[in-house]
């Protein structure tokens, strides 16, 4: 067979996602349930050397290009600068990133860089302390935003920060949380909210979506969509700019020119330039405060460009957040297969890869869809 994790419908995995751990010290409402985690048993937990071993098969024989270490909450491994120095060594060139909730960086910031860890994305979905005990049920505010600045103290760059928005609970602190970013220089990305919590709490009307949060934050700032062109990755990017630069353009393609198209940007393959904005005019001299993302992963799915392969902390892979078959790699490699049977098996993982969530057809809070048993926090964000 012919290496590299193609699958039915003609996508290539290059992005890996490593699990290292199913717990975490928080406790996010849309990601686990306040109790009564199954957590997965420590001898089943990949070990720092299958890890290892997991990513020199990929980038030898599959090509995988980037890897992401994620949880639970990957800083819960004490070994996490053992796995990040073990892939380092043999592979000076490929980015590694961890995506973590902050908690820990104060102490780690500095030998996770050591190690050789590229970048890093923190969740932070508000940066109210009653807001914050509310949504993770845990009062630790101040040991992520310390974390955060522990990140960029250790030339992290750079830092991303991903914020969940929920109606009614965090939605209108939006504004606020993007003020934070934007002082601090930190990439801001609103996720709209999946299916993935632990109580099965989704609703279609408790997600708040993306074009809210274009239409929420464009009453307080001017966004443009950015140009760089965006590939598989989820997020679709805006420059954000002060609400008073060109204010009487009528070209204007922003978010809220025409709130009720569908073909506006943002839709599709991603944010389009500005039509109307030649070289050199207002719109492209105005200096932006930063730039925020936002990742429609429901309403505006992303999976035909899709090109992430991941692996739970167990060793099974997953070739979709909302697939329903694992393929057993931990135990092959347990058993004595060589790099080559573990490599196939990965690839017939893949080719089983679905087409698509579907989570934005309607009737997926109806009884048709069939939420992953695992939750968030037990696939790996
Ligand atoms: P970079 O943009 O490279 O920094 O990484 P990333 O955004 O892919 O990684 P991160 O772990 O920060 O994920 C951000 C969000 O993207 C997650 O919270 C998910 O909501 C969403 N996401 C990540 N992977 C997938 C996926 O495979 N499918 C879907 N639908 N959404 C995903
Ligand atoms: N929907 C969307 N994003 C989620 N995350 C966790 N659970 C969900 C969910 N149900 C996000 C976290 C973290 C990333 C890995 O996934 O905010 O940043
Ligand atoms: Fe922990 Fe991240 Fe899940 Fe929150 S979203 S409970 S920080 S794993």
């Amino acid at each position: 067979t012919a290496p590299g994790l193609l699958d039915r419908h003609g996508r290539l995995g290059t992005d890996l996602r490593i699990s290292l751990t199913d717990k975490c010290n928080l406790r996010c409402t849309y990601c686990m349930p306040a109790d009564g985690m199954d957590w997965m048993p420590p001898p089943s937990l990949l070990t720092a050397s299958e890890v290892v071993r997991l990513v020199d098969i990929a980038v030898a024989v599959h090509g995988v290009r980037d890897l992401r270490l994620t949880g639970g909450e990957p800083l819960i491994r004490p070994d996490l600068e053992d796995i990040i120095a073990g892939v380092r060594s043999s592979h000076p060139d490929l980015p590694i990133a961890i995506t973590t909730n902050g908690i820990g960086l104060t102490r780690r910031a500095a030998s996770l860089a050591a190690a050789g860890l590229t970048r890093l994305n923190v969740s932070l979905d508000t940066i109210d302390a009653d807001t914050f005990r509310a949504l993770a049920r845990r009062d630790r505010l101040a040991d992520v935003l310390a974390g955060i600045d522990a990140a960029l103290a250790a030339d992290l760059h750079p830092v991303k920060v991903n914020a969940v928005l929920m109606r009614g609970e965090n939605d209108d602190q939006a504004p606020e949380l993007l003020a934070f970013a934007l002082e601090r220089g930190l990439d801001l990305r609103f996720i709209e909210q999946m299916p993935l919590d632990g109580d099965h709490g989704w609703t279609r009307e408790g997600m708040v979506t993306a074009r809210e949060v274009r239409e929420l934050l464009s009453q307080h700032w001017r966004l443009v969509p950015d140009d760089v062109p965006r590939g598989g990755a989820p997020a679709e990017l805006w420059r954000v700019l002060p609400l008073d630069t060109d204010p009487d353009s009528d070209t204007d393609s922003g978010p809220d020119s025409d709130p009720d198209s569908d073909s506006g940007p943002g839709r599709g393959s991603g944010p389009v330039a500005d039509p109307d904005a030649a070289p050199g005019s207002r719109t492209d001299a105005a200096e932006p405060l930063g730039r925020v993302g936002v990742i429609a992963s429901v309403t505006e799915p992303f999976c035909s460009a899709c090109t992430r392969t991941r692996i739970t902390a167990d060793g099974k892979v997953r070739s979709c957040l909302f697939s329903h078959e694992e393929f057993d790699l931990a135990s092959a490699m347990r058993s004595g297969e060589s790099d080559d049977v573990v490599a196939r098996m990965w690839q017939q993982a893949m080719w089983l890869k679905p087409a698509a969530h579907g989570m934005d057809r309607p009737g997926l809070d109806s009884v048709d869809y069939v939420q992953p048993d695992r939750t968030m926090s037990a696939i790996g964000g």
